[in-house]
């Protein structure tokens, strides 16, 4: 008996670190209209918005405790069908602390090569960082580590630069990859460790290597990152302090804060998951992308990963469409078709378009900036949120079963992008 307590009172313990989130509610919203999806696209802080509702789409939002009978009443009085996706988030982010110590345990008994990334679990900063740096000392022909300067905090912003050619080859062009801009979703971090695997450590595809050179960032928002694991797991933005008197609210949402478009799409109320920030380029971790997308014109491919939603978009994050729309959206097609073919059958086929078509406008992204740097296959992905009706793990919440499929499934795509833009060059040379 007192062996039980002791386990009871340790549990409590651990994950005391949840507590914020006690309480707080999934809910599902199933709009009708366009003015239900105005009206659910417009709810602003302290309503999370997990998903934006959109013709095809129920928007789902994460309401804090204080707020969910209140919410409730709101929805019924305008007549909005919704379901309690989740009571209680707390919940979900214990079994997720579960799921997770679960798999570490069984790891503990084997002895991986530490080179090849253990994808059944998130790697946390440090983690990220070590492995970073194990890889370039290990491949030290192929792999360059470079820290292309400090986050708001002052932490590294690491990236691998990868080439058999020592990037000296001007005929290949670049594809430049990055994760976690956003700092909640997890499950965006697996996609870049697996590419950087599959490049380098197990390298099945030679012709990837031989054929472009590659810029990764696995974490291209640090500080938010950590501040996920140790403060909130659902952080999105950076780090920022000194906004308001006392922080009360803190953070810029770094996919609104680069130069383009900036402030028509985004929020200027510093305690939005949206705010856009002081000024374009006012954070330390975009002018780190920023540099890296203006340092070599043949950088041709960047894609910035994303959770969740099964999408691949393409700008202008204003509802124009570019001048290259046709090849955006036909090499978008081909990398969302090459996921289709290994997903899962419970998941949903990738939709690809214009941001603001398939989803909603925004200003201010990295995606838009990349275009507007003269990249020419510039994508945001959305991966998917884990689905199976009946699990509390959603959302951002990563099953340690899904993180290798997802890596999986999203390195097809980039295959199939970065064979596009082979196939097309050839076309045009
Ligand atoms: C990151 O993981 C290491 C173990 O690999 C652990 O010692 C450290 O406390 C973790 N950091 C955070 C912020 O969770
Ligand atoms: C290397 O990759 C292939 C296919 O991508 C996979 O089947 C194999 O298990 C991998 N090897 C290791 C050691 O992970
Ligand atoms: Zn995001």
């Amino acid at each position: 008996m007192r062996w039980l307590l002791g386990i009871f009172v340790c549990v409590s313990c651990v994950y005391a670190r949840h507590e914020q989130y006690d309480k707080s509610a999934l809910f599902n919203v199933k709009v009708k209209d366009v003015e239900q999806i105005n009206y659910f696209n417009s709810l602003d802080y302290p309503l999370d918005i997990w998903m934006y509702a959109t013709q095809e789409r129920d928007g789902i939002v994460l309401v804090p405790k204080d707020y969910v009978q209140l919410f409730q009443d709101e929805l019924n009085s305008k007549g909005i069908e919704f379901v309690i996706e989740v009571e209680n988030i707390k919940d979900s982010l214990e079994l997720e602390d579960k799921l997770r110590a679960d798999k570490a345990r069984n790891r503990a008994m084997r002895s991986d090569n530490d080179l090849l990334v253990n994808f059944d679990d998130i790697y946390n900063l440090t983690e990220v960082n070590n492995y970073l740096k194990k890889i370039a000392e290990a491949y030290p022909d192929v792999v360059t580590l470079v820290n292309g300067g400090k986050s708001f905090e002052g932490r590294d912003m690491n990236y691998l630069k990868i080439s058999n050619s020592k990037f000296e080859d001007a005929s290949k062009p670049i594809i430049f990859i990055e994760s976690l801009l956003h700092a909640r979703e997890w499950v965006t971090l697996p996609a870049t460790l697996y590419a950087i695997e599959k490049l380098v450590v197990n390298v099945t595809d030679q012709d990837l290597i031989d054929d472009f050179d590659w810029i990764i960032m696995p974490v291209a928002n640090p500080d938010g990152y950590e501040f996920s694991h140790d403060g909130g797991r659902f952080w999105r933005k950076n780090r920022r302090n000194g906004l308001l008197p006392g922080d009360v609210c803190l953070g810029v949402d770094l996919n609104r804060n680069f130069d383009i478009f900036y402030s028509l799409g985004s929020s200027n109320n510093v305690c939005s998951d949206i705010y856009h920030g002081t000024s374009a380029f006012s954070e330390p971790e975009t002018q780190v992308i920023r540099d890296i997308l203006h340092s070599d014109d043949r950088i041709e491919i960047f894609l910035d990963i994303h959770s969740f939603g099964n999408l691949i978009l393409y700008g202008w994050g204003s509802g124009d469409l570019p001048e290259n729309a046709f090849a955006l959206h036909v090499a978008g097609i081909q990398m969302a078709t090459a996921i289709d073919e290994v997903k899962e059958d419970w998941n949903l086929n990738y939709r690809v378009g214009n941001s603001a078509l398939v989803l909603y406008p925004a200003s201010g992204t990295a995606m838009d900036y990349g275009l507007k740097a003269g990249v020419p296959l510039s994508y945001t992905y959305e991966l998917p949120a884990r689905r199976n009706s009946g699990s509390t793990i959603f959302g951002f919440l990563v099953d340690p079963d899904f993180i290798k499929p997802s890596a999986v499934q999203t390195w097809e795509g980039i295959k199939a992008g970065a064979i596009f833009l082979r196939n097309t060059r050839r076309n045009l040379a």
